[in-house]
């Protein structure tokens, strides 16, 4: 099997004359993918580009590799789609609805049934399956979206906003959910959010996208590990005679006001509390470096509003 699970080269795409895409191009392999960005960014867009439901102007893709100008036909029974809309169908309990769904993806009908109660047990709706979908609350219909995406053992899952509408109980189970499916599964998956905390959640890499463009791609090792050369320092004092003293040492000021300081490995950093002392100041926070999420979204979104 192919290891690129979804490459996209170059794709534009204009809702009447309004471009929502430019220029994306992407590579996906296996594993779980995050597509970060704000209220407009394109991140829906980008994913009924990739199911086929919208044709874009230009670019060209290769999707479980199958050509994207071919139409998706057939690729699409092993996608499991959660959009962001609610799309289900007034008058259904959840049993029927699911494994309505599931023959529509190709399942004999007794397996639909079978596998429909499996999956709305394991998304937590086992008690309300037989209940009209219309009566559901937000969170209610998450779940039950999840378990649509789901019932036909897809080999990639796109899921549009998972959490939205979700109270904070019910968002962490969500993404738990998320991150079992994809262990359990070994399933391929793109997740859209404009929450960072959900995407570090579950997500090993991540696109972040701003204004149709993907701005930047972080792999979740980055955020996790730590750069011991660089230090984050917080001083009480007058610094100037202190940063007068790291003459030769790359500093700078970051968001919070706290110095990162670019120490050469001949450097210990201990001998920072030294020059302090020294210096009249006082060391208030001190930690290696850790770039998140947080940071490089707002680098991101940032210099791609430069622009
Ligand atoms: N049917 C449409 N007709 C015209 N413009 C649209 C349509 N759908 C989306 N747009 C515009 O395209 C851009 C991208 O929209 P899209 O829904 O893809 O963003 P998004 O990243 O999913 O945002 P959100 O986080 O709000 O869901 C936005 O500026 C939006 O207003
Ligand atoms: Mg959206």
């Amino acid at each position: 099997m192919s290891e690129t699970i979804i490459q996209l080269e170059g794709i534009n795409f204009f809702y009447n004359g309004f471009q929502a895409i430019d220029g994306v191009s992407l590579s996906i392999g296996p594993g779980v993918y995050g597509l970060l960005g704000p209220n407009g960014a394109g991140k829906t867009t980008l994913m009924k580009v990739i199911l086929g439901h919208l044709r874009p102007a230009a670019g060209k893709g290769r999707i479980l590799g199958s050509d994207l100008d071919a139409g998706l036909t057939e690729v699409r029974r092993c996608i499991g789609y959660m959009p962001e809309s609610h799309c289900l169908i007034p008058g259904m309990d959840a049993v029927t609805l699911t494994s309505y769904m599931g023959e529509l993806s190709g399942m004999p009908r007794q397996e639909a049934i079978k596998r429909a109660h499996e999956v709305l047990y394991y998304v937590g709706l086992e008690e309300s399956r037989y209940r009209m979908t219309d009566t559901y609350s937000s969170g209610m219909k998450q779940r039950l979206k999840l378990a649509l995406a789901l019932v036909h053992d897809p080999e990639l899952m796109i899921l549009d906003e998972p959490t939205s509408g979700m109270d904070p109980g019910g968002r962490e189970e969500m993404l738990q959910l998320i991150v079992d499916i994809a262990a359990k599964g070994r399933m391929n998956m793109i997740i859209s959010s404009h929450i960072l905390a959900d995407i570090e959640k579950t997500c090993a890499r991540v696109l972040i996208m701003n204004h149709g463009r993907i701005v930047s791609e972080q792999q979740s090792l980055d955020f996790a590990g730590g750069d011991t050369s660089i230090f984050e320092v917080g001083i009480k004092g007058e610094p100037g005679l202190f940063l007068e003293q790291l003459q030769g040492i790359h500093a700078e000021t970051d968001r919070r006001g706290l110095l990162r300081l670019h120490l050469p490995p001949d450097f210990p950093p201990m001998s920072l509390f030294r020059l302090a002392l020294d210096t009249g100041v006082q060391i208030r926070h001190f930690r290696p470096s850790r770039l998140t999420l947080e940071d490089a979204f707002v680098t991101a979104i940032g210099e791609s509003h430069a622009r």
